[in-house]
């Protein structure tokens, strides 16, 4: 095998990306963010990487959510923080009716490029090139607007910086404490049955810290108790710009794709001979890879050992999406092989791309019981395999939006058009993202007690 640099994956074949029309901007925007501060420490993602070994061996569970896109018009405080809120409210139920550590890493600070089913986009007879996230191009449907424009890398990486900044210092600085569990109920439905059930998990957490606060037990003591931890991620799609942020840790001499603490590679752009690939396969990352319903358990096998050849814990998360009716069928075979052939992977259920469907509307929407399907029987295959189901993938939002169907209240496809916002996929909302929260956990605590 040739030797890995940075850019090495500039001798492969790769699939989408966008085409610049002026490559001289292009690589004066990459060297500019080459020489910019990189946007995590790779002693961050080292702690992360431990993190993720305890999911693997079955110790912790995996939570990862957010936007499918990102996008720079929706970019301001109040968005991040209510994700920041609802991420953190479906972590604690996890973590209190699982009861189990829960890693936590948002799609946050950089989920900014997507891969298109198509190159061009028609509207009413137009044909334009499609929207490749915002990283690229403009949502707006005109010519101008889908042109990729080198500049929005830079804009970008500003955007993810001042949004890893106020995540940070919500995870650090209080937003987090235990103490504030209850400001995290994002719901927005008054009649919602789970706001009760959260109201009395809420109350038995802070009767446990009044306890542990007559023991002496208090934040300053246990810090734990006050802050947590939350790591960023994306689809580390657009090479060029991961490639500009990969720098060599001096503690270690290892590299590190420096834009987020964990990337993964898309269902898309995972051939093996391919730039993304041989990308992953020389940063020191914890990385994951999307399988879809059309892997093979030996195509799997080789996936594997490209990204992982040392067989470490942490380092590889297979993140399957199947689809709530074809996961019975795919999953189990490849879930026995890679049991058989003993390598050491976290499985994460990614129960959003396999369930996207168009509602009566025309909205393009999932159904909650679709989602829901996936998950439940993602844990079920797991436990007839013997193997541990270690986290779920979620594309939601602390927004009050109306883009998936069903939940405890009962999205109709009528109600999709009262907030549909997504620039992308249909998301769930905090009401819904709630409810899932609830039944993982209930799920959870079964894996975890083992017979
Ligand atoms: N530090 C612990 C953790 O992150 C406990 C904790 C603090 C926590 N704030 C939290 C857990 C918010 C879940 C949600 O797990
Ligand atoms: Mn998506």
């Amino acid at each position: 095998m040739k030797p890995w640099s940075p850019d090495s994956w500039r001798d492969h074949p790769i699939v989408q990306q966008p085409e610049y029309p002026d490559q001289s901007a292009l690589k004066e925007v990459e060297k500019q963010l080459n020489s910019a501060p990189p946007l995590v420490f790779a002693e961050e993602t080292r702690s992360l990487y431990k993190q993720l070994a305890d999911v693997c061996e079955g110790k912790a569970f995996l939570l990862q959510g957010g936007d499918c896109a990102e996008s720079f018009s929706d970019f301001n405080a109040a968005n991040i923080r209510d994700t920041f809120k609802t991420l953190l409210q479906m972590a604690v139920v996890l973590t209190y009716g699982g009861k189990c550590p829960v890693v936590k890493i948002a799609r946050m600070a950089g989920q900014y490029a997507k891969p298109r089913s198509s190159d061009f986009e028609t509207i009413d007879g137009i044909a334009l090139p499609s929207y490749r996230g915002d990283i690229i191009n403009n949502f707006e449907f005109t010519e101008a607007a889908r042109i990729p424009d080198p500049n929005r890398l830079m804009t970008a990486y500003h955007h993810s910086a001042a949004t890893l900044n106020l995540l940070r210092a919500f995870a650090q600085g209080g937003l987090a404490d235990l103490h504030q569990v209850n400001r995290w109920n994002m719901s927005f439905v008054a009649a919602n049955p789970l706001k009760e059930k959260f109201q009395q998990l809420a109350d038995r957490i802070q009767d446990a810290l009044e306890f542990m606060e007559v023991c002496g037990i208090v934040s300053a003591v246990a810090p734990s108790l006050k802050e947590t931890d939350l790591y960023t991620s994306h689809e580390a799609l657009l090479l060029g710009y991961e490639e500009a942020l990969t720098r060599r840790d001096h503690l270690s001499g290892d590299w590190y794709d420096c834009s987020a603490h964990f990337v993964w590679i898309g269902e898309r752009t995972r051939q093996l001979d391919h730039a993304h690939i041989e990308f992953f396969r020389g940063i020191k990352n914890p990385i994951g890879v999307k399988v879809g319903p059309g892997m093979k358990p030996d195509e799997l096998i080789e996936l594997i050992d490209a990204l992982n050849p040392d067989n470490i814990p942490g380092r590889l998360t297979l993140i399957t999406r199947m689809g709530a009716d074809v996961l019975p069928e795919k999953l189990p075979a490849l879930v026995r092989k890679v049991q058989e052939e003993g390598r050491k992977v976290i499985w994460s259920s990614d129960p959003m791309h396999g369930n996207t469907e168009k509602a009566s509307t025309g909205y393009k929407t999932r159904s909650f019981n679709n989602i829901l399907r996936e998950i439940s029987q993602f844990f079920a295959v797991h436990k007839a395999e013997g193997s541990y189901p270690g986290g779920v993938h979620l594309e939601m939002t602390g927004q009050h939006v109306t883009e998936c169907t069903g939940g405890a209240y009962g999205l109709s496809d009528e109600d999709l058009a009262q907030r549909y916002r997504t620039q992308c996929d249909p998301r769930l909302n905090a009401d819904q993202v709630l409810e899932l929260g609830f039944l993982v956990a209930d799920l959870l605590k079964d894996a975890r007690t083992k017979a």
